[in-house]
């Protein structure tokens, strides 16, 4: 007996020590370090009032229904450092310039991006992650910064998948959460701040609110993890957003049926030029500014709800109420109608050799124009860039997400829409159908259309929207267009140089890879560096501290298509393969094309 129950003992003793370990590396994650920058310098994109209003305007998100004030009250799982210091929070990829200071508009001296708001009625301000947290780039050399308006976002802001590792945002800040509601030292020196002389009075209060919000995290982890919802990870600078707006507007807020396994993450795509586009999304699925973005912050977090409190679906005007600011998101699209394209800055990454580049314009003319350039038109109010789609099978790049939304399809008949409701929306479906729409089986674009359109129209009537001021709204008077195409855009390449990595699942590290044969490029590689490689034009990409290592065998990853090869065109292979002093010379053309630079070649 006293053997057994000794090894009892032992077995117990043994997983606790498991538990332990486990949830010491859950906790502690392992963040690439963060070395200052000497300087961050901005480029003559915008003025510094529009940069802040781009930076710090919020769209209406929540993040589980973190207080901002909360976020910035919270101390580290293991220390009493604050969690929302902008030293840890550059661990994660968010961008932050040693020269900044709290300002108005930034009380918390957060991160680009990290904004907050009060919805109409409350006293609560919630932390709301808008649009520059995820447009925004930047890229380091020489240790000078050099900041990349409505570039692409190099952070692991989305991730919800627990891993050992630990480097994400969402998995460090639960830690965070978790051990300030658990420790008893910590929550009183968190709710002391928090509350300051009504701690007293409120701090019962604000153990509830809290657990509430920290279980919201819980709960969606487990969710995300046990129905292996995203099974590719996206590391730094990806998420799957069309996948990952579907699971939380049709899977958490409707059914668990409605559950698709993302397995495509993509890239952030960069800004300038947008509202010219006659379609926008990697593989041009949407039109009207307005419904994309309203979208897009019901995916990262805005208030959305379908039923009433009895779980009926609501009906008619009351259709549907959400935290989405449509003043807010419109002037961040008037703010982006002004964003220039960034010019090669070059005192900070070297002369453009013009004979070279002029070489490179004459290649770029033979072997890219023919899809990177654009027709352009002049609508009433723009002027519209009608982009070139190109078929998956032609293009060779991982088809994942094209296909993903084209294949997708959610059941939405617990909603009870009435076909002839619907048609009243301003929704647009290419190519027209034929059929009814079978509401058990919509695709994302669709369902998310009529979604948008619901929640549009109940936002504007509540901001007080006149007809009149609605086309502006909308943005140029657009209807909410969609298509689902297996095929992705070319866009214009302006300022690409500064986006790496490139294509749409961001799998080719440099642009000198990207115009070599497939058989050339790196198979495997790390990401997370903001170190900039100016002769190839992307970001280093050699082993360091806690780097995410970027597999491109795994579903969702793969680097092949958009290739230069000899022989046969098709299945991938665009063009002839280029000599190597020929994609040195297109680089070249690339550092100055959309730029000042170019007319001087
Ligand atoms: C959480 C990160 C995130 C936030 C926040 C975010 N976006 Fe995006 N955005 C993305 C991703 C990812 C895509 C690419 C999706 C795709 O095409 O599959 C995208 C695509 C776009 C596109 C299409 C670009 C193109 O090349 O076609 C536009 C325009 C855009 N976003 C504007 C905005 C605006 C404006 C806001 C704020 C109102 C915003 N985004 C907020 C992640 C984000
Ligand atoms: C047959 C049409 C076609 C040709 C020719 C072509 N491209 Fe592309 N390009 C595309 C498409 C489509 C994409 C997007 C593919 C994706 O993301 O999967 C793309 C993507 C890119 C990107 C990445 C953009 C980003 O934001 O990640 C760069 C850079 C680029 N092309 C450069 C070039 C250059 C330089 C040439 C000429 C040497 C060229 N392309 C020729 C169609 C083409």
């Amino acid at each position: 007996m006293r053997l057994l129950s000794r090894i009892l003992w032992l077995l117990f003793a043994l997983l606790i020590i498991a538990v332990a370990v486990v949830l010491y590396y859950v906790a502690n994650p392992r963040l690439p370090f963060y070395t200052p920058v000497d300087q961050v310098h901005y480029l003559d994109q915008w003025s510094a009032d529009e940069r802040q209003t781009y930076y710090f305007t919020p769209q209406g998100t929540q993040v589980k229904g973190l207080r901002y004030e909360w976020f910035t009250a919270l101390e580290l799982p293991f220390s009493q450092q604050r969690f929302a210091s902008p030293e840890y929070l550059a661990r994660f990829g968010f961008l932050v310039d040693p020269a900044q200071k709290a300002s108005p508009a930034n009380p918390g001296n957060l991160p680009v991006g990290f904004a907050r708001h009060q919805n109409a009625g409350s006293k609560e301000q919630f932390l709301d992650i808008t649009c520059a947290a995820c447009h925004t780039g930047e890229l380091h050399y020489k240790g000078q910064a050099i900041r990349i308006d409505g570039g692409s976002a190099q952070h692991v802001l989305p991730s919800s998948v627990p891993t050992l590792r630990g480097g994400s945002f969402g998995q460090a800040l639960v830690a965070s959460l978790a051990s300030t509601y658990y420790n008893p030292w910590k929550f009183e020196r968190f709710a002391r701040q928090v509350l300051g002389q009504d701690y007293d009075a409120h701090h019962e209060e604000l153990r509830k609110t809290f657990k509430v919000s920290l279980d919201t995290f819980l709960r969606t982890a487990w969710n995300d993890t046990h129905r292996g919802l995203y099974p590719t990870e996206e590391g730094p600078g990806r998420t799957d957003a069309f996948g990952r707006i579907a699971n939380a507007s049709f899977g958490d807020a409707i059914s668990p049926a409605n559950y698709r396994v993302a397995n495509a993450p993509v890239d952030y795509p960069q800004l300038w030029d947008i509202w010219t586009f006659d379609w926008v999304q990697w593989n041009g699925s949407a039109q009207q500014p307005m419904a994309r973005n309203v979208g897009e912050a019901l995916g990262v977090g805005a208030t959305l709800s379908f039923f009433d409190a009895q779980g009926n679906p609501l009906q008619g005007d009351a259709r549907y109420p959400s935290s989405v600011r449509v003043r807010d998101l419109n002037k961040i699209e008037e703010t982006l109608q002004l964003l220039k394209p960034p010019a090669w800055p070059e005192a900070l990454l070297g002369a453009v050799d013009k004979p070279l580049a002029a070489k490179g314009r004459a290649l770029f003319a033979e072997n890219c124009a023919g899809c990177h350039v654009p027709k352009v038109i002049q609508g009433p109010d723009r002027p519209v860039q009608q982009l070139h789609m190109l078929p998956v099978q032609v293009m060779g790049t991982d088809p994942g997400t094209a296909n993903n939304i084209a294949d997708h399809r959610f059941d939405l008949t617990s909603l009870g829409w009435d076909p002839a409701e619907l048609a009243k929306l301003e929704v647009q479906l290419h190519p027209t159908p034929t059929e009814p729409l079978d509401l058990s089986q919509v695709s994302v674009a669709k369902g998310l259309a009529y979604v948008t359109a619901f929640v549009e129209n109940r936002a504007y009537r509540d901001a007080g929207v006149t007809p009149a001021e609605r086309p502006a709204l909308d943005g140029f008077g657009l209807p909410i267009g969609v298509r689902e195409l297996r095929a992705y855009k070319a866009r214009p390449l302006a300022g690409v140089w500064a986006t790496p990595p490139f294509l749409h699942n961001g799998s080719v590290p440099t642009i000198y890879q990207l115009l070599s044969p497939q058989d050339e490029r790196a198979t495997r590689f790390y990401k997370g560096s903001f170190e900039y490689d100016p002769r190839h034009l992307g970001y280093r990409t050699e082993e360091f501290t806690n780097g995410f290592l970027f597999d491109t065998r795994i579903t969702g990853n793969h680097n092949s298509g958009h290739e230069f090869r000899a022989g046969e065109r098709g299945n991938g292979v665009i063009g002839r393969l280029l000599q190597p002093e020929e994609r040195w010379a297109l680089l070249e053309y690339l550092k100055v094309l959309g730029g000042p630079l170019e007319s001087q070649l």
